[in-house]
């Protein structure tokens, strides 16, 4: 046995908040294991934090117009409370934004470098010239080649699926000014993953216990032969090169993310006091390393980050990387851009976690996506956690209290089934912990919960209000049974619901620092009082699920049926915010367009108390003589924007219908007037 566990949960982006497949694929099964290992008395250590660099990052503060800075700022708090709310056990939330971060990737960067390690290749990237910045794949937009949809991204089409690139797509244009990118010279650095091909193969192939998908992505990748990666970037927002000539370059976000967990825990050890503590978890072969992550970051995890580990020298190398596969969300696939997913703190302001780590861990995409929908949420909490776990435990502790004073009956002279019953204890904890060492979360679950189907129907068939009268003795026998199993369940479920089993420890007597070696058929001994407690799961409604499907409908984009283009609905504003803005009705004076831009036309507009000047990526739709003596809404106190050397000042708005066509939107108010 290893003398110590170290367990990552991916980093996720902090661009936006934590929502149920980020639980599904990466923080619930890793947490499970996390608390599993820890009633198992063992050392381990638990870490993740906030992925803040990257072009996830960049597009998200374009879309909310604030700077990546306070993009992340605020997600990196706010999902850190999420997930501690939630009951997710880690022992450090880092963050890729902190010094110890930048010093250590930039270390991982000048270490590989000096051993001569990266081709240094120059390249045709595109590049717009407006904007003066290489284009980020994302950046890119255009028609997808194989489908034909006009707004595929430079990585991906969205509508068909297809991975692509940049100068895949037919007409590309720059998603940020929509001008047509030229291509242009830059040099960067190159991993040439090419050469850790053999070296790879051998260690995948031996590592016989990973999970069949993770193991089937990574022969795939080897099969078509590994290609050198870029591990840097023309952006200003990330980790900084580390070497003179690189300025304005940035490390790959997938070269500095894997080494956040390198960093987090050297900032645990530096709070433990010990500073040199994260070496015995990276740098002991004693460390067993697991990854959590969800299937799309298979490929950095299991071949890229292991590559560079290996050729950096001293690290452990990851011992398995149980990844998940993707959960759906009411038969669909869930998109955060569309508004079809299931917020956590939304969630957290409705339920109890545990309901949700219980049903989740019930249908965790373990080999294959699966489903989350309310209807199996409702079903599952009203027929197994209420009809099965609850009622068990209710009945068991109601009747003890009812007729014996809540004090546990001596067991007397047992029957085959009373021993059958108890037999049942030992039996599931083997199959249980068989699970959860092999990383079957949902069968461990179903195991637990079997051993609650077997204590209820235990007690049914003693009938123990039969025997309380006839014959005494076997009643106590039954109650006596009962109570071990519930206590046996109070620990065995405690990975997966730790505030609930927490209330039934404390309703039972049972020492919560119980190790799951000592987790026995005789944990609460005759004799011992059981307290009064409230029922520990309440069933859930129609109307409230019902509600929730409602919810979700509304939010998204796209409700089941009916599809449209249009975004989905901003985040509320308030009153103050909105009579901040001031829109003025304005007159067009004259229009022409901007020399070299296509999208852009220069307008000198009437305000009534000025005349000035605003730019309007309009070209595509209107010639300039067609709009002058339009009446126009104006947002008039927007901050001045420099676009192609002209000074914007203000906005004229527009609406955007279904076939992204514009229209303006016109008032009869004189120039000047306020629009309230
Ligand atoms: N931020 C990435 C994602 O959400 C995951 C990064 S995992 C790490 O897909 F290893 F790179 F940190
Ligand atoms: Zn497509």
């Amino acid at each position: 046995m290893p003398k110590r566990t170290l367990i990552t949960s991916a980093l996720p982006y902090a661009n936006g908040p934590i929502h149920l497949g980020h639980l599904a694929g990466a923080y619930l099964p890793a947490d499970f294991y996390t608390r599993y290992l820890r009633l198992k008395g063992e050392d381990v250590l638990h870490i993740s934090g906030s992925d803040e660099h990257g072009v996830p990052i960049t597009i998200a503060a374009e879309k909310e117009d604030i700077s990546p800075q306070q993009v992340v700022d605020k997600f990196h708090i706010q999902n850190q409370s999420t997930f501690d709310r939630f009951g997710i056990d880690f022992d450090y939330y880092g963050r890729t934004s902190s010094k110890t971060h930048r010093e250590t990737s930039q270390d991982f960067f000048n270490k590989l470098n000096e051993q001569g390690v990266f081709k240094k290749k120059t390249e045709e990237q595109l590049y717009d010239e407006d904007a003066d910045m290489f284009l980020p794949d994302r950046y890119v937009k255009g028609t997808c080649p194989v489908c034909g949809h006009g707004e595929a991204y430079g990585d991906q089409c969205e509508k068909c699926g297809s991975s692509l690139s940049p100068t895949d797509l037919i007409d590309p244009v720059s998603a940020i000014t929509g001008n047509k990118p030229i291509t242009k010279k830059t040099e960067h650095w190159y991993l040439p993953l090419g050469n850790y091909q053999d070296w790879l193969e051998g260690w995948i192939e031996s590592r016989n216990n990973w999970k069949a998908n993770v193991t089937g992505q990574c022969k795939s990748w080897l099969n078509s032969g590994l290609s050198d990666r870029a591990v840097t970037r023309d952006l200003t927002w990330g980790v900084p090169v580390p070497l003179p000539e690189a300025d304005g370059k940035v490390l790959y976000v997938w070269f500095d993310a894997p080494i956040g967990y390198i960093s987090a825990t050297k900032e645990w050890a530096e709070k433990q006091g010990d500073p040199d503590l994260w070496k015995t978890y990276w740098q002991d072969d004693d460390t067993r390393l697991i990854h959590f992550i969800g299937k799309d970051n298979i490929v950095f995890h299991c071949i890229m980050f292991p590559a560079i580990l290996k050729q950096y020298g001293k690290y452990v190398l990851p011992d398995n990387v149980p990844a998940n596969e993707f959960l759906n969300l009411e038969g669909r696939k869930l998109s955060t851009s569309k508004g079809w997913a299931v917020w956590l703190d939304d969630y957290m302001d409705d339920f109890e976690p545990d309901l949700l780590r219980y049903v989740l861990g019930s249908t965790l995409p373990e080999t294959k996506d699966s489903d989350f929908s309310w209807k199996d949420f409702q079903v599952r909490v009203n027929s197994e956690l209420a009809d099965i776990l609850g009622n068990f435990v209710y009945r068991t502790t109601s009747f003890t209290q009812r007729f014996f004073d809540g004090e546990v009956p001596a067991p007397d002279d047992l029957s085959d089934t009373d021993i059958a019953a108890l037999a049942a204890i030992n039996q599931q904890k083997e199959l249980i912990q068989r699970a959860y060492d092999s990383f079957k979360f949902r069968e461990a679950i179903a195991e637990t919960m079997n051993l609650a189907r077997t204590g209820n129907r235990y007690f049914t068939e003693t009938e123990p209000w039969k025997t309380r009268k006839e014959e005494p003795q076997r009643c106590k026998n039954t109650l006596y049974v009962c109570t071990q199993i519930c206590g046996a369940l109070s620990l065995l479920f405690q990975p997966v619901m730790p505030k609930k089993m927490a209330l039934l420890r404390e309703q039972l007597g049972i020492p919560h620092q119980t190790p799951w070696e000592q987790i026995n058929d005789h944990l609460v001994p005759a004799g011992h009082l059981v307290a009064e407690q409230e029922i520990l799961f309440h069933k859930i409604e129609d109307d409230v699920v019902e509600n929730e499907i409602q919810k979700l409908n509304d939010k998204s984009a796209a409700p089941t049926g009916k599809e449209t283009n249009f975004p989905p609905l901003k985040k509320t504003t308030t009153f103050d915010d909105f009579m901040s803005l001031d829109l003025r009705a304005g007159k067009i004076l004259k229009a022409e367009k901007v020399k070299k831009s296509k999208k852009l036309i220069q307008i000198s507009v009437d305000m009534g108390f000025d005349k000035r000047t605003i730019l309007s990526g309009i070209a595509e739709f209107f010639s300039p003589e067609e709009i002058i003596g339009k009446s126009v809404c104006v947002v008039a106190n927007l901050a001045p924007k420099k676009m192609m050397g002209i000074e914007s000042n203000g906005m004229i708005l527009m609406g955007e219908d279904s076939e992204n066509q514009l229209h303006f939107v016109e008032t009869d108010a004189e120039p000047g007037s306020p629009i309230t």
